[in-house]
């Protein structure tokens, strides 16, 4: 557990040395259940989870930054690639999925820009006190995260031999 969670640290560290977030696991609640804790500046500010389905090799994703003023400025797709990173490498699970309101924009938006596609709406299918709410249920399977990062390699790829705009800019 804890060498799943310093991988997770690490791979943060290392792509933005002088990053103020990163990601640490405070418990594991329940067989099968991993939970992160998003940290910044020292603060707890949200938590990431997920929940394994070892039988279906799949996982259940939570995400959640508590501080109001941090959404929207990149931290939630962060966080989401690198625990899909650890899901599909460290773990090894052949699909993530999730569940989101239908009309909250940020966090699918968030979601997309992470891989996931839209696979549904579950209509009505949560109570909350201003009535019954739409609920996406939302996937990224093996595959198409393999083959974004195969995009993502080769977009580095061609800024790195000059093949790209020709800027030279990163
Ligand atoms: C959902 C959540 C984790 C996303 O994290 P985040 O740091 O806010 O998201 P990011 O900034 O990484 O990405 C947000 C995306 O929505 C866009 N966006 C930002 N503000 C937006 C808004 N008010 N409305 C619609 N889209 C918005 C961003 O441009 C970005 O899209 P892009 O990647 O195509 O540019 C975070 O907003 C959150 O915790 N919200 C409250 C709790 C919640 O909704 N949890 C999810 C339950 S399923």
């Amino acid at each position: 557990m804890h060498g799943f969670v310093s991988g997770i640290a690490r791979k943060r560290a290392s792509r933005e040395d002088r990053a103020r977030h990163q990601i640490r696991v405070c418990a594991a609640p329940a067989p099968g259940a991993y939970e992160w804790a998003v940290e910044y500046d020292r603060h707890c500010v949200g938590h990431a989870g997920l929940r394994v389905d070892a039988d279906q090799h799949g996982a259940t994703y939570t995400v959640g930054l508590f501080v109001a003023e941090l959404r929207g400025r990149g931290l939630g797709r962060e966080v989401t690639r690198l625990v899909l990173s650890w899901a599909f490498g460290e773990l090894g699970v052949h699909r993530v999925e999730l569940e989101v309101l239908a009309f909250n924009r940020r966090a699918i938006n968030c979601y997309l820009a992470c891989g996931f596609r839209q696979e549904g709406i579950r209509r009505e299918a949560g109570l909350y006190p201003d009535g019954w709410k739409d609920l996406i249920l939302m996937g990224l399977l093996r595959s198409e995260y393999a083959a974004q990062g195969a995009a993502s390699d080769n977009a580095d790829a061609d800024a790195g031999s000059g093949l790209g705009s020709g800027s030279g800019s990163a």
